[in-house]
């Protein structure tokens, strides 16, 4: 039956495009895709079966999305399940401050759905056990592991992230210095290159080891600075991301508009989840810039998505612009965060 109206919708879809009307009910793709994730989700481990630990934050994230604008979607019983089964090892379950960073920013959206104050003390955790990985190495910033081996970008960019949205959501001024002093520290840090994108993390001299642009890290700050700038009531904050994300899209997207990550061939597991991270975030920084081309990059990015990197059963895989190829929980939640982000932004 779902298949079946599914079917129907997109031959509803590709006929109103003929007519040249909007072909793309980018809400209703963001649903069924949704629903389809659900294949994955493993009950009673209440994380998604053939995936890692922080690819689950980033589908628990995805579904507290949909739910956010979309009245027929509810996946409390599934927030509340991951959260119960799971809620005495979100800081000692990996060695990754990244990791927590991930589940921090879940709780936080679960938060703003349910106003459940359990979420948003659980990542006031998560954000405390972050910041016990502050160094002075390379004259501040996080490890991006508890073994200590490596200062790098995505755990920066998510420390900050998590700060000014713990910052918004409390009022303690203890996130938004932490905030602050992150970004003073990151913007300095050389990992923002001459062009305005961010490479990987920083060698053993601190200098940027010059890895592998990868779309994730041109995202997460996106939205961190986004919330930053609402904390301090700074708008300077977005002009620097605006920046950021335009250079990111000029240089991971193809002729057609669709972003790719440089592996395609062959991503391993947490690579195939970084695309749709990307776009979430430059959803957010529609919300606070309005700049039509922001818009515009979701929209052909869930077109693509829908036209060209999808099965019968609605599951996405990891080349955006096709032809598909297989999917899981990853590819999967990655493509689907990118539906939701065009889906966030038709309307406003
Ligand atoms: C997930 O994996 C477990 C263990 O292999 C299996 O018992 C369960 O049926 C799987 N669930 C789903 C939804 O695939
Ligand atoms: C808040 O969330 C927690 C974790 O999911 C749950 O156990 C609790 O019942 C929720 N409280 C309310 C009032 O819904
Ligand atoms: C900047 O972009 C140019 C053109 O795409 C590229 O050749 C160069 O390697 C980039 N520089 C850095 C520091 O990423």
């Amino acid at each position: 039956m779902a298949r079946l109206s599914n079917y129907v919708l997109s031959l509803l879809g590709t006929f109103v495009f003929s007519q040249g009307i909007q072909a793309y009910d980018y809400l209703s793709h963001a649903r069924s895709s949704s629903d389809a994730l659900m294949h994955w989700y493993n009950q009673d481990t209440g994380v998604f079966n053939g995936t890692g630990w922080w690819n689950s934050a980033e589908c628990i994230t995805a579904l507290a999305d949909i739910q956010g604008i979309d009245s027929k979607s509810n996946f409390d019983d599934v927030l509340q399940n991951t959260f119960e089964i799971n809620k005495n090892i979100w800081t000692t379950k990996s060695d990754f401050y990244d990791d927590e960073g991930w589940w921090a920013l879940a709780w936080i959206k679960a938060y703003d759905l349910t106003r459940n104050q359990t979420y948003l003390k659980a990542a006031e955790q998560l954000f405390d056990d972050m910041a016990k990985g502050w160094t002075t190495k390379c004259n501040g910033g996080i490890w991006w592991d508890k073994d200590k081996t490596y200062v790098n970008a995505i755990a920066n960019e998510l420390f900050l992230s998590v700060a000014a949205h713990l910052a918004r959501r409390t009022w303690d001024i203890k996130y938004l210095n932490w905030a602050v002093k992150e970004w003073q520290w990151f913007e300095q840090s050389g990992m923002i290159n001459k062009n305005n994108t961010i490479n990987d993390g920083l060698d053993g001299s601190c200098s940027n080891n010059g890895y592998t642009v990868w779309s994730y890290n041109q995202g997460v700050i996106l939205g961190a600075l986004v919330e930053l700038s609402k904390a301090s009531f700074d708008s300077s904050y977005i002009h620097i991301a605006k920046d950021i994300a335009w250079a990111a899209i000029h240089e991971l997207t193809d002729s057609k508009g669709v972003l790719h990550e440089t592996c395609e061939k062959g991503c391993g597991g947490d690579v195939s989840q970084f695309k749709g991270i990307f776009n979430r975030n430059v959803a957010l920084l529609y919300t606070a810039t309005s700049d039509p081309g922001l818009k515009q990059f979701l929209e052909v990015n869930a077109q693509s998505i829908w036209k060209n990197d999808r099965d019968s059963e609605n599951r996405l895989g990891l080349k955006w612009s096709g032809p598909y190829d297989k999917a899981d929980a990853s590819t999967h939640s990655s493509a689907l965060m990118a539906l939701i982000a065009a889906a966030s932004v038709q309307n406003i």
